[in-house]
């Protein structure tokens, strides 16, 4: 355990940003709420008084400048987290970033780029990897017990209300969110990526919005090709009719089988199915991030997730929707 003290700043003050008050708050006295940064200062005062940050702001300069502040999250909408990022990183300071990285190619490039010249860490939040279960499951993948990977799927068929889209401007746009892929489905996506361990090469997909009326898509149908040969599809949707249907993640291997569906996971390998002592101690979600983030500027190591990491759904996700609209299969770069 570290004994330094890391001061947090927050630069986005709206739905996320609790979660990583409550987790810098979680993780004292390793760290401490300093300021939050808000372009509506209202947002940011609330956010202060609910978690006793030291200060507010409406200037991002301000909280850069802050002596103080160590490592800031940030939790803008996504089309503003290169930029956000990188005038983080010109300001020394460590940074915590909400997923999606950013949603343009040169954006991330950038981001990334700016973070290593300067030589601050870049973490990155997918909470679905600081899960147990998932983690137990991605070190048996990665030791071989299951084999092979054949083919995998991902479903999932949420709902987001057209009064969802109304609450933030950004939503929905394809200049800060893009649709239910980027911003929802991302979280599955990335989780389905990282536990099969293997680049894709090639995507073919269909997007529309079909039952909202916002610019992005709010249905996608997608196929991808890895270099190993496997082969998974993805059907994602923000257009259900109800929410609350179970996501569905499968990985199916020459030795074994992963069903990743409600709260029962479903695994075997060789024919015998392996249960799991559920882990209730352990730190998960952004208090893990938080955490994380810290141990790897005191150990001077890379954070578990680093941009380089957290960038490869979005260039998944960005290829669907270029194959979608150019109707072509798209290779990865
Ligand atoms: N990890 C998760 O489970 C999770 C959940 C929700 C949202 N997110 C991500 O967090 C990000 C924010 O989502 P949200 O739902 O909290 O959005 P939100 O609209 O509730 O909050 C965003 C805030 O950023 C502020 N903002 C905009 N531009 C700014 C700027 N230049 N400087 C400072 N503040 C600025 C807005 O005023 C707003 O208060 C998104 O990228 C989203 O994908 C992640």
């Amino acid at each position: 355990m570290t004994s330094n003290v890391f001061g947090w700043g927050i630069i986005g003050c709206g739905v996320i940003a609790s979660s990583h008050a409550r987790a810098v708050l979680a993780n004292a006295p390793q760290a401490r709420l300093v300021g939050v940064c808000d372009i509506d200062l209202v947002k940011a005062e609330h956010l202060k008084d609910q978690f006793g940050a030291q200060f507010a702001t409406e200037s991002i300069d301000e909280l850069l400048s802050s002596l103080e502040i160590d490592c800031v999250s940030i939790c803008t909408p996504s089309g503003l987290h290169a930029h956000c990022g990188i005038e983080a990183a010109r300001a020394g300071k460590n940074i915590l970033c909400e997923k999606p990285l950013d949603i343009d190619h040169s954006r991330m490039d950038a981001f990334i780029k700016n973070v290593h010249t300067v030589g601050v860490k870049l973490g990155c939040v997918f909470q679905q990897r600081t899960h147990p279960l998932h983690r137990r499951l991605k070190a048996m993948l990665t030791a071989g017990a299951f084999g092979r990977i054949l083919y995998a799927d991902l479903s999932g068929k949420d709902y987001r209300s057209p009064e969802y889209y109304r609450t933030a401007d950004w939503r929905g746009t394809l200049r800060y969110d893009r649709g239910c892929l980027m911003n929802q489905g991302i979280h599955s996506l990335d989780l389905l990526l990282w536990l099969i361990g293997e680049p894709v090469v090639e995507v073919a997909g269909f997007a529309d919005h079909l039952a909202r009326a916002i610019e992005a898509e709010d249905t996608i149908a997608g196929s991808l090709h890895f270099a190993s040969g496997a082969l998974a599809s993805i059907l994602y949707a923000t257009s259900s009719s109800r929410s609350r249907l179970p996501h569905h993640i499968g990985i199916h291997c020459t030795e074994g089988n992963i069903i990743l569906q409600g709260s029962q996971p479903f695994v075997e390998v060789r024919g015998e199915q392996l249960t799991f002592e559920s882990d209730a101690t352990s730190r998960q979600g952004h208090e893990y991030h938080v955490h994380d983030l810290i141990e790897a500027i005191d150990n001077n190591r890379d954070p578990e997730i680093t941009g380089e990491s957290a960038r490869i759904a979005v260039d998944v996700a960005l290829a669907l929707y270029e194959a979608s609209e150019t109707r072509s299969v798209v290779t990865l770069r």
